[in-house]
């Protein structure tokens, strides 16, 4: 008996072909009415692929059995919601981390060494007139890393490499890693050179990084957002950038995505990127095909490869 399942959203094109070579695929953003649509089909649908699920939609979904998110954050999927309907949740970890620790990286040498404003200078013919100037590099200096999960342990390797001093603040501390652990936020910050966030969003770590964090960071220190916008108090890291009070970010993320404040705009102490973290060929045909993996798995009646819920 085909399966019939839902997606809200585009997903990747590789993805959506092996989705559809599998199951009866219903894409919701494709109807005219999709109330009208829900109202009539909802009763059969069995899975949701990708992420973006809330509780309003998981209502009108009555015989859902899982959401296979695609992405290793699972903060705009209702967790709780889905555990209170028995809905299985999977996302799609590890196969991003290097990617996402390569960008980070990329992130951190353009900031330090003003590489898409040095690009711009030339390009704009600006070289003869005088040189570019001096900036700083990573050698030698101490990054706090906001989340040694299992990105945070690759960023933090590769810092290693840059010759950096690696510390961190987390939930808790990991006896088995040989970095130091700070248990507050702020004394970390006050003694990095550089703050790396990749912690999951959501409410635990709403505005974590607040005006005080940043502030502790201070006029030298360089912020690098990875991880979610909704990590950092983005009004006060704007008012610190504009007026000395933080020495440079470099930010995938943001609060309101794709809106990005204009004022960013202005500075050349930001280098601003499209939340391009897991965004390689390589490593986002990965995660799709852990996702269709798992609803494989789920409909297979095995243990899913990836289980949040
Ligand atoms: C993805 C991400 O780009 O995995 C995540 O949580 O933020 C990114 O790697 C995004 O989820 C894809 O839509």
């Amino acid at each position: 008996m085909p399966i019939d399942i839902l997606q809200t959203g585009k997903l990747l094109a590789s993805c959506e072909a092996a989705l559809a070579e599998r199951y009866t695929v219903h894409k919701l953003h494709e109807q005219a009415d999709p109330q009208a649509w829900l109202a009539e089909h909802g009763a059969k649908i069995r899975a949701h692929a990708g992420s973006g699920v809330q509780a309003d939609l998981l209502g009108k979904l009555p015989k859902l059995e899982i959401i296979a998110g695609f992405g290793v954050g699972t903060d705009n999927i209702d967790l709780k919601a889905a555990k209170a309907a028995g809905v299985r949740v999977t996302n799609t970890p590890n196969v991003l981390n290097d990617a996402v620790a390569e960008l980070t990286i990329g992130l951190m040498i353009a900031l330090a060494r003003r590489i898409p404003q040095a690009d711009q200078f030339v390009r704009a013919g600006k070289w003869p007139a005088g040189s570019f100037g001096l900036f700083t590099e990573l050698t030698g200096k101490t990054v706090g890393i906001l989340g040694l999960g299992r990105i945070g342990k690759e960023i933090a390797t590769r810092c290693q490499a840059m010759k950096m001093r690696v510390v961190y603040h987390g939930r808790k501390k990991q006896p088995a890693e040989p970095h130091i652990y700070y248990d507050n936020l702020t004394d970390m910050a006050r003694d990095s050179d550089w703050l790396v966030l990749i912690a999951p969003g959501g409410q635990g770590t709403d505005r974590i990084v607040s005006r005080e964090v940043l502030e502790a960071l201070g006029p030298k220190g360089m912020l690098v957002n990875i991880a979610r916008g909704t990590l950092v108090d983005e009004p006060a890291l704007l008012d610190l950038l504009q007026n000395g009070g933080l020495g440079g970010a470099a930010l995938d993320v943001f609060e309101k995505e794709p809106q990005v404040p204009e004022a960013f705009f202005a500075l050349d102490n930001v280098v601003l990127s499209p939340h391009q973290g897991s965004a390689t060929h390589q490593t986002r045909d990965a995660m799709g095909a852990l996702l269709v993996a798992n609803l494989d798995a789920h409909f297979a009646g095995e243990p899913l490869l990836s289980a949040v819920v």
